[in-house]
């Protein structure tokens, strides 16, 4: 069992980012050969720098990376271009199982050129000939700040009442390392967290943890990066997977870090 733990080398596109760096520690205390790559260790899936040299003897690649501009036609080149990279590289190493976070409610925030990028990178995976598993995870705990500056004007925050069910990055790397060390399952695995909230309360307590002054106003017109959002819009089905850490203990377990 050790031995077949070791041989199978997993490599992590984006594995200094959020996600990533938290993914490469659990999969190196499980003992697995994890080997992170990004442009800081000279890996980058969109001009294919590396990538035939960090594949080498890879069964897995897991793909955690983000864009690093959000502007409509710039995220979606990043999102196209490095899929349709990492598939072909992947193909001629002879790699047996592609796996990538997305995000849960991508065909329903389409309005947004994020999430038009994020749809094109599944639909990509989907038609290649490498067996695949998709991770769509609801908003991290982690991102409520930049949910927050995003949605600022003047000193109020205008945020829309819709639900939210946002999960712990730690629980997101938990259960994309989980998936990258199972069979493939040619499909959407949806991750959220244990709670449910108003989109607008949840950065209210944020801000009020952070002793942030800003006011929060609910809106039920206010858009999320561009989309106006319906009650169960950013909420994952009844079958996801339920990450266990709550915010309010995030919340103060991060205080010192923040
Ligand atoms: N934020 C949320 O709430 C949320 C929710 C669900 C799903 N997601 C998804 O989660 C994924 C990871 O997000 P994150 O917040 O962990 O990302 P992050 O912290 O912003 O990290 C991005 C990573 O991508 C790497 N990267 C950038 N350009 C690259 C390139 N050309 N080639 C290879 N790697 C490149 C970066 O490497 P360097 O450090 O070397 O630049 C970094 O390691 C994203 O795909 C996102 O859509 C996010």
């Amino acid at each position: 069992m050790k031995n077949e733990r070791s041989i199978m080398k997993i490599v992590v596109i984006g594995g200094s980012g959020l996600i990533g760096s938290k993914l490469i520690t659990k999969l190196g205390e499980q003992g697995r050969q994890a080997v992170a790559a990004s442009p800081n260790t000279g890996v980058n899936s969109v001009t294919g720098e590396g990538l035939a040299e960090v594949l080498e003897g890879a069964s897995v690649v897991v793909d955690v990376s983000n864009a690093p501009s959000w502007e409509d036609a710039a995220v979606m080149k990043f999102f196209e271009t490095s899929t349709r990279n990492l598939l072909a590289y992947e193909a001629a190493a002879g790699v047996g199982h592609h796996v990538a976070l997305s995000v849960v409610g991508t065909e329903r925030l389409l309005e947004s050129g994020y999430f038009r990028a994020k749809l094109a990178q599944e639909n990509l995976i989907k038609a290649s000939s490498i067996p695949y598993s998709i991770i769509r995870a609801t908003q991290f705990f982690e991102f409520v700040k930049g949910i927050a500056d995003f949605s600022t004007d003047g000193n109020r925050v205008l945020l829309s009442p819709a639900l939210i069910q946002p999960i712990a990055a730690d629980d997101v790397a938990s259960a994309v390392g989980q998936v990258a060390v199972g069979s493939p399952v040619n499909g959407v695995v949806e991750v959220g967290g244990p709670e449910q909230f108003r989109l607008y309360e949840l950065v209210q307590r944020y801000l009020a943890a952070r002793k942030d002054p800003r006011e929060v106003v609910a809106d039920p017109h206010a858009r999320y990066y561009g989309v106006e959002l319906s009650e169960r819009t950013l909420v994952p089905g009844d079958d996801a997977q339920l990450g266990e850490t709550r915010f309010a203990d995030w919340l103060s377990r991060s205080a010192s870090q923040i």
